[in-house]
């Protein structure tokens, strides 16, 4: 697999492509954020090189079979919004886990929920998954909202389940299967026009 094998996927409202190597500046609103950094491998106050060797680590995912890592993007200028993920590693054949992140300054306009939304049929359908697997930590709300509006079923209570800094933490686990029903509650509101590009900080 390389990363020719990356779809591009319209999101309706977003699009999901591979990274690039000029996806740095996400990476860098992303390694602000201890919401992305402490449950994801996003470095907390990264520089440019290590965005980028971020980005590499992305790419290498690909081609070793580790994962399939895609850039939620604006569809109009392409620049990363976001990120979504099927991880293949430690997961049983026919499942994949997911996961997804969006800079605080991108949140709200409904882009995870349209990049899961989006993701899971093509999983399916073309990659041929049998499961679809989000483990969600019990307090993140918005994150079990994106995987309710994308037809995620509610599975459990995994107690202790990982350590996340330094505490083992429960999980909620959720699953979708190909034969669930489509989600029929599409948020109607396209995403808002992105904000003023404010400048990162740190002088990027
Ligand atoms: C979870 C996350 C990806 C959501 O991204 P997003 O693009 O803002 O998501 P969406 O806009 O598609 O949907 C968010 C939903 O949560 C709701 N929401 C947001 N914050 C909330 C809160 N504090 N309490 C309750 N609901 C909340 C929104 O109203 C929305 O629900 P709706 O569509 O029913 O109105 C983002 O918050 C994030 O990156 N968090 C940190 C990393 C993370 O937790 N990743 C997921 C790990 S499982």
């Amino acid at each position: 697999m390389d990363l020719r094998d990356v779809p591009r996927l319209d999101a309706g409202g977003c699009v999901l492509r591979a990274f690039r190597d000029d996806d740095a500046p996400l990476v860098l609103a992303a390694s602000d954020d201890a919401a992305i950094t402490r449950v994801t491998t996003v470095p907390p106050c990264a520089d440019e090189y290590r965005a980028r060797t971020w980005i590499r680590l992305q790419h290498a995912r690909v081609t070793d079979r580790v994962g399939l890592p895609f850039a939620i993007a604006d569809p109009v200028t392409d620049e990363a919004l976001g990120q979504i993920g099927l991880w293949f590693s430690g997961v049983g054949e026919g499942r994949a886990r997911l996961g997804y992140w969006v800079p605080a300054r991108h949140r709200g306009r409904g882009l995870a929920g349209r990049a899961l939304r989006t993701l899971c049929p093509w999983a399916f359908e073309v990659a041929g998954l049998a499961r679809l697997e989000l483990y969600v930590e019990p307090h993140n709300v918005a994150s079990q909202r994106v995987a309710a509006s994308a037809g995620f079923r509610w599975e459990g209570l995994l107690r202790a389940w990982e350590t996340i800094g330094a505490e083992r933490r429960d999980m909620v686990m959720y699953s979708r299967l190909p034969s669930d029903a489509a989600p029929t509650v599409w948020r109607a509101t396209p995403p808002a026009a992105p904000a003023a590009v404010a400048s990162p900080a740190r002088g990027r």
